[in-house]
């Protein structure tokens, strides 16, 4: 854990530059705007550690997979999430000194996002090794409002010299994957061109042949003034700059506007590529920074108006949820139905691929709940058009007659994993596709959903599992054999409850949704049926007879369900027995001992009652929660969220206090000593759910708005504000009171605290 950065409502400030700090922060200072995405990296020259990153949505390299021994039904290949070019580059070279902190004694080092406008920025005085000194603040952002443009302001002001400085302002698209299997580059040279003022790299990626152009525009003055100054252009493959001399005068503050525009042929005819980039690069810089900022800054007002969440009495708090609401607008803004919420989002490389079972069980109730429900509609859509893939990949392994198996990563549909215990035995991922749909149908009450897409992958997935059940003579019930549950940390176990229990449910699921589309739409169901040929009256059959005949392992004695056929041979310790130096265990014990160890890295069977929380009493609940949670190392990012929102239902306030701030704060105070390479975006949806779900006990059954709050001791106030069924209900919690407000639609009646309410 690492408390290094200021408490602030709406900014992340770091003050002091520590280079061993500097991985972390350029994960966490982070900009995007759905479509691009850039680390917090130093526009000029930086020599000491670092992770450059910079991310284009979409655009990935199916890099060779590194296996020992080749297993059936391995991917053909790894997903990278691609570095891409970077339009950053602004150096500085003082008559052959460079500006290169690594090699100058800095002060007054701040670097500050403020949240609010999306606006990152970097001020310090560094005094280089001839002496030279100079005061610098850098301002940079992705605009919200055209996902294509970037812009920076860089001021830089000699203190106690004049002289020549020469201006580097370059496209580089000559850059490496920090995780490349073999060294290897990813990108060719299509075009580059630099002319005075301006210049233009196109690359393309190896394989995929996707082509990403970045053009660039710039503007010096100094105390105000255009200035031209000499200018050097240079090109070479995949790589373009302005060098620009300029005269200083102490004291004048020189100040040099870029601006970028990045292109990908995911949006744009490949041959009208450079056209358009060099189009759009002109129309920003005509605009110039103070414009494009304006409507960057408007943007963000009305993101904020519709999701923020105010936390009143705890500055650590209300930073923290607003650090994940931000990472997690400009990772995904919902108006692309082609892309998703990778884990780290545009934040680094790691995980490669951009799709897990993270979206579907931890990000779709945050876009349900703070847009419209087309945005929550394209995420199933998404995985209906993968329905193919899941059928193939399904096939790849045995199954057959249409039986779907989603993907564990994937960019286009396809699996992108290969970790055997994990692409084929954490096969819970397959039933989160039918979960969300449950949660898209319960929120907005559109049925229809499975009449138009939905049931066609709940049979695909259903077939899939009524294919890997098997029945047990012994234990006269259906069996679940070598799967991994959520909890990574046991690997090819025996009757996962939450696998189990998720297999059962799915079945059920869709039987009701066939129940429901025969009566709405009976001529959709004959045709779907002819399509995918479907025997209803044999498989519905076995279907019911798995869900009714499921084995469920349970300590009866305890009054527990089992996470898998052998919990109870392990050695049962709490975490607060292990030592301090031993954590996080993922980084600190072999995997054997993890593995054999009773340690839980994320919610498991706890995941499952918060899925499922009314199939189960409160005291079953409570059972559970007291026996699982004190093994449990929250080392997934996933994690936490879930115990919050269980331990508000169950009244363990410090509790869900606790394990609110690490959800949170996990990435800002970096709790698993891994926010280097990145953040965990999918786990920050989790965030907000601890506060709307947890704290604010919201739930909808049966089609009604339920709250159920509690505010944690430390807080004076809190509220959110959910959109639900064409209205817009605000919601603050009080020390004193509750109080829902509806801000737009027609009147309805919701349920506080157990009691019927109708707000108007
Ligand atoms: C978790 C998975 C998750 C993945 C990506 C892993 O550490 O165990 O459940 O899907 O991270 O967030």
């Amino acid at each position: 854990m690492k408390q290094y950065l200021k408490h602030h409502e709406w900014q992340i400030i770091e003050e002091g530059f520590d280079p061993h700090l500097h991985r972390v922060s350029e994960s966490i200072f982070s900009l995007g705007n759905g479509r691009m995405g850039q680390r917090a990296n130093f526009e000029e020259t930086y020599s000491g550690d670092t992770h450059q990153g910079t991310y284009v949505a979409g655009i990935y390299y199916p890099d060779k997979t590194r296996v020992g021994w080749w297993k059936n039904g391995y991917p053909e290949y790894f997903a990278k999430v691609l570095n891409a070019p970077s339009w950053i580059g602004i150096g500085f070279n003082f008559e052959g000194q460079e500006l290169d902190l690594a090699h100058a004694s800095v002060e007054k080092f701040v670097r500050v996002l403020d949240m609010k406008q999306g606006l990152l920025t970097r001020s310090f005085e560094a005094t280089l090794p001839d002496g030279k000194k100079i005061a610098v603040q850098a301002q940079r952002f992705c605009s919200m409002a055209d996902g294509e443009v970037g812009a920076i302001r860089y001021a830089l002001t000699p203190i106690n010299f004049s002289g020549t400085v020469k201006i580097k302002l370059s496209i580089d698209a000559d850059v490496a994957n920090k995780d490349s299997n073999y060294d290897e580059k990813f990108w060719d040279r299509v075009y580059e061109e630099s002319q005075m003022g301006w210049a233009v790299v196109n690359a393309q990626t190896k394989k995929t042949q996707f082509q990403v152009c970045t053009g660039m525009e710039y503007k010096i003055e100094i105390d105000g003034q255009r200035v031209g100054g000499k200018v050097f252009t240079h090109n070479k493959e995949k790589y373009a700059d302005n060098i620009v001399e300029i005269t200083l005068v102490q004291g004048k503050e020189l100040v040099v506007y870029k601006y970028a525009a990045v292109l990908s042929s995911e949006n744009h005819p490949k041959e009208k590529l450079v056209k358009h980039c060099l189009a759009k690069v002109d129309e920003a810089s005509k605009k110039g920074f103070a414009t494009l900022l304006q409507d960057h800054v408007a943007k963000w007002n009305r993101t904020w108006q519709d999701c923020d969440i105010t936390i009143e009495g705890d500055v650590a708090a209300q930073q923290g949820i607003r650090f994940n609401i931000f990472q997690l607008m400009q990772t995904y803004t919902g108006e692309d139905e082609r892309l998703n919420i990778g884990p780290k989002g545009f934040t680094g490389e790691k995980y490669g691929g951009s799709t897990y079972w993270d979206t579907e069980a931890y990000c779709l109730p945050f876009y349900l709940g703070t847009t419209n429900p087309a945005v929550a509609r394209n995420l199933l859509i998404y995985r209906y058009k993968h329905l193919p893939k899941a059928i193939e990949n399904a096939k790849k392994l045995g199954f057959k007659n249409g039986a779907a198996f989603y993907p564990f990563v994937t960019m286009n549909g396809e699996e992108c994993h290969n970790e055997w215990e994990i692409t084929f035995e954490e096969i819970h991922r397959t039933s989160a596709m039918a979960y969300a749909m449950r949660d898209y149908i319960d929120y907005t009450g559109d049925k229809n959903y499975w009449i138009d897409y939905g049931l066609e992958v709940l049979i695909g997935i259903s077939r899939f599992w009524s294919q890997r059940v098997n029945w047990s003579g012994d234990k006269n019930r259906y069996v679940i054999l070598g799967v991994t549950g959520p909890n990574e940390y046991e690997n090819n176990v025996n009757n996962n409850w939450y696998t189990n229990y998720l297999c059962a449910w799915t079945l059920r699921f869709t039987m009701e949704a066939i129940d429901y589309v025969k009566k709405n739409a009976s001529d959709k169901l004959v045709s779907l049926f002819s399509k995918i040929t479907f025997n209803e009256a044999t498989e519905v059959a076995r279907w019911k007879d798995i869900a009714e005949k499921m084995y469920y392992p349970e300590d009866k004695t305890r009054g527990v369900f089992l996470q898998q056929d052998g919990f109870l041979d392990k050695e049962l310790i709490p975490t607060k027995d292990l030592p301090a130096e031993d954590r996080p265990l993922n980084q600190k014990w072999s995997w054997d001992r993890i593995l054999r160890s009773c340690f839980i890295k994320q919610a498991d069977v706890l995941q499952c009652m918060y899925l499922f929380e009314d199939d189960f009493t409160q005291d079953q609940i409570k059972r559970n929660f007291d026996f699982y949670e004190p093994m449990t190392v929250h080392e997934s990012s996933l994690s936490p969220c879930v115990h919050v929102i269980l331990a508000s239902k169950l009244g363990y306030e410090d509790k869900a206090y606790e394990m609110y701030l690490r959800t949170s704060r996990l990435d800002l105070d970096d709790y698993n000593n891994d926010t280097e390479d990145g953040c965990h975006i999918t786990s920050m949806a989790g965030t907000w759910m601890s506060v709307v779900k947890g704290f604010g006990g919201m739930r909808v059954r049966q089609g009604q708005l339920h709250f159920n709050p509690f505010i944690p001791g430390q807080w004076k106030s809190y509220s959110f504000r959910i959109e639900f069924r064409g209205r817009v209900l605000k919601v603050k919690v009080s020390q004193a009171q509750t109080e829902v407000l509806l801000e737009s639609g027609e009147p309805l009646e919701i349920i506080v605290n157990n009691k019927p309410a109708k707000i108007s």
